[in-house]
């Protein structure tokens, strides 16, 4: 791996960046038990299909439950993808999970936010929050994630957006929660194109304010959804280790990452839930070299458009452009 080749990675949740060292962890010091079933005798995360990890990834966050869990996976997380390069890290954090072990927002802020400083000030890279609904909760618990995230504004929040199992709902139910933080001036991006197909895009496209789509790999399959996401500059969160290790697709050379890319769409390269999917922000950018022929100039115009679809503000965009 290049670990001196910069990195900015714009797609990864927070519960999804927890190792099972970790997760031991949090479990002792908690005086908590790891959900049966989640972790394999080999140690790993222990899945067989997409309804089965979101259900594993679901099951960590009953062992991560105070402010000091949230401060500690933030740090370990920013600290290893820093080790590999990364300059820079959006995390998609969950305040539905931190409600449910009784954590209010704050506390759960505060706490990713030191992390956050500890990482910057031992390490350079820069990390900020996107809070984020779970879908197949529905739009009333998106909702008021995103009532929470309006009436409580924080500095390293700089955007929402949506998870969870996309074959649930429709776009359009969740207009109200994605338009209030839009009106309050939050960039957005949304979970589509990843099990199902062009048309779950095109349909978020119609009616949420998003500028960024998390994965949208399947978009390929529409050449006129293509079309439409070049000309209005919608950037994809691809993250191929994760489409590979659901199966999404069975080999990287049936995988639409160069496919995108020759059409002209603007990608990003994401870890999406490393230890889940056995990678990491360095690994995808490794793959992209190995699995799909990339160059180093390749890689670094990545990290150039990652910067520029990032949601922090145009002052940070310049500091980290200078890192390059
Ligand atoms: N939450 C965490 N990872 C996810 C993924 N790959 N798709 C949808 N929701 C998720
Ligand atoms: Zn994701």
């Amino acid at each position: 791996m290049d670990r001196a080749l910069a990195k900015v990675e714009l797609h990864c949740h927070f519960k999804g960046t927890v190792t099972p060292d970790l997760l031991k962890r949090l479990a002792h010091r908690n005086g908590l038990q790891i959900p049966a079933n989640l972790i394999d005798t080999k140690g790993g995360y222990q899945w067989e299909n997409f309804l089965e990890f979101l259900n594993a990834y679901d099951a960590t966050s009953s062992v991560v439950k105070t402010q000091l869990d949230y401060r500690d996976v933030a740090y370990e997380y920013l600290i290893s993808a820093a080790a590999e390069g990364a300059i820079y890290v959006e995390l998609f954090t969950s305040p539905g999970h931190a409600a449910a072990v009784g954590l209010s927002y704050r506390d759960s802020l505060d706490g990713i936010a030191q992390g956050i400083d500890d990482a910057e000030r031992e390490t350079g890279i820069m990390g900020r929050m996107i809070p984020t609904c779970v879908r197949h909760l529905g739009p009333i618990h998106a909702l008021d994630v995103a009532t929470t995230v309006v009436n409580d504004p924080h500095p390293y929040v700089v955007g929402f957006g949506m998870g969870g199992d996309e074959a649930q709902y429709s776009p359009a139910d969740f207009k109200p929660a994605f338009d209030l933080v839009d009106a309050a001036g939050l960039a957005c991006t949304c979970h589509a194109g990843e099990v199902l197909g062009a048309d779950s895009v095109a349909d978020t496209l119609d009616v949420l304010p998003v500028t960024r789509i998390g994965h949208g790999v399947r978009a390929i399959e529409s050449a006129e959804l293509i079309e439409r996401i070049v000309d209005s500059a919608i950037t994809l969160e691809v993250c191929p280790g994760s489409n590979l290790a659901l199966g999404l697709y069975p080999d990287p050379d049936a995988h639409p990452l160069n496919a995108l890319r020759d059409a002209g769409c603007k990608i990003t390269l994401g870890s999406d839930d490393p230890p889940f999917f056995r990678t990491s922000i360095g690994h995808e950018y490794s793959r992209a070299k190995s699995d799909f022929g990339w160059t180093d100039e390749d890689l670094l115009q990545i990290t150039r458009t990652a910067i520029d679809a990032a949601f922090v503000d145009e002052e940070a965009k310049n500091k980290l452009r200078a890192r390059l």
